[in-house]
């Protein structure tokens, strides 16, 4: 096995361990505001739902800096909600489009939050396969993750994993056209008319037409930028983290 590091590409805070091309890679992600390595297991031959995006790593910086330091932290504003008077509890998080499953069970380890990360179908066992593999450093920490499928759209997978939660995560899910209405029915199902529950979404745009996406949305939910991060080199935009929330249904008609 071959340690690869910054010269490779790799992102601070990252290694990958090769076992050789189109073999699984074990990558290495040091979280700074616990001092522990969380472990992911990538599948790259197996497709875009088994590799670490972009934009998951920009959502673990912004979480471990906000155990760092929650005062300058842009996700305070969502992530406080159980923490003022008497509620008191875990937060209750809810991950889309999970993939390997880095965000949510780093949200997990670092919030000390009960997760449920989530993908289609075929993803689960190496989802599965990432939480056990970092049940150590989750348990050290109070956190907790459960994995479930959720295929976007799927009223009745919504169901199942309830809609009783405090924020929802998702990071790179905008990119092909034809997911962005079911991901915003799906949405509607867990945020439709309620304010209290925040969908933080981190996004690289990549196309032009990845604003239809936020124009649909738009139209259904509150949308606010909560972070925007500098582009990497040779890239003209960097990842940019979205807050959406739902508008109050006021009925017409009544004083
Ligand atoms: C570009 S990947 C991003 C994965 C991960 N969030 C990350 O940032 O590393 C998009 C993810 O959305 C999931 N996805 C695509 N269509 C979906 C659907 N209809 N229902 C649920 N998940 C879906 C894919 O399986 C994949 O894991």
């Amino acid at each position: 096995m071959l340690l690869s590091g910054d010269e490779n590409g790799d992102t601070k805070g990252q290694s990958t361990l090769h076992a050789g091309a189109g073999e699984p890679q074990l990558q290495q992600h040091y979280i700074r505001s616990i001092d522990s390595m969380l472990t992911i297991r990538q599948l790259p031959s197996q497709g875009l739902s088994f590799q670490l995006w972009p934009a998951a790593t920009t959502l673990v910086n912004l979480l471990d800096d906000h155990r760092r330091d929650p005062i300058k932290s842009p996700l305070s504003p969502v992530l406080s909600v159980t923490s003022n008077g008497l509620d008191c509890r875990p937060l209750k998080i809810l991950e889309l489009g999970s993939g390997t499953g880095l965000v949510g069970i780093a949200a997990a380890v670092m919030l000390g939050a009960n997760v449920t990360v989530t993908d289609l179908p075929h993803v689960i066992s190496n989802l599965q396969f990432n939480a056990d593999s970092n049940s150590d450093v989750l348990k050290a920490n109070g956190g907790n993750v459960v994995v479930s499928a959720l295929s976007w759209v799927e009223a009745g997978d919504v169901e199942r994993v309830g809609r009783e939660f405090d924020v929802i995560l998702a990071s790179d899910v905008v990119y092909h056209d034809h997911l962005y209405e079911p991901l915003l029915q799906t949405l509607y199902l867990l945020l439709g008319g309620r304010e209290t529950t925040s969908f933080v979404m981190a996004h690289l745009r990549r196309w032009k037409k990845d604003s239809a996406f936020f124009k649909k949305a738009k139209k259904a939910f509150n949308v606010e930028v909560l972070y925007e991060d500098s582009p990497s080199e040779g890239s003209r935009v960097g990842v940019v983290v979205y807050r959406f929330w739902g508008k109050q249904i006021r009925k017409s008609g009544l004083a």
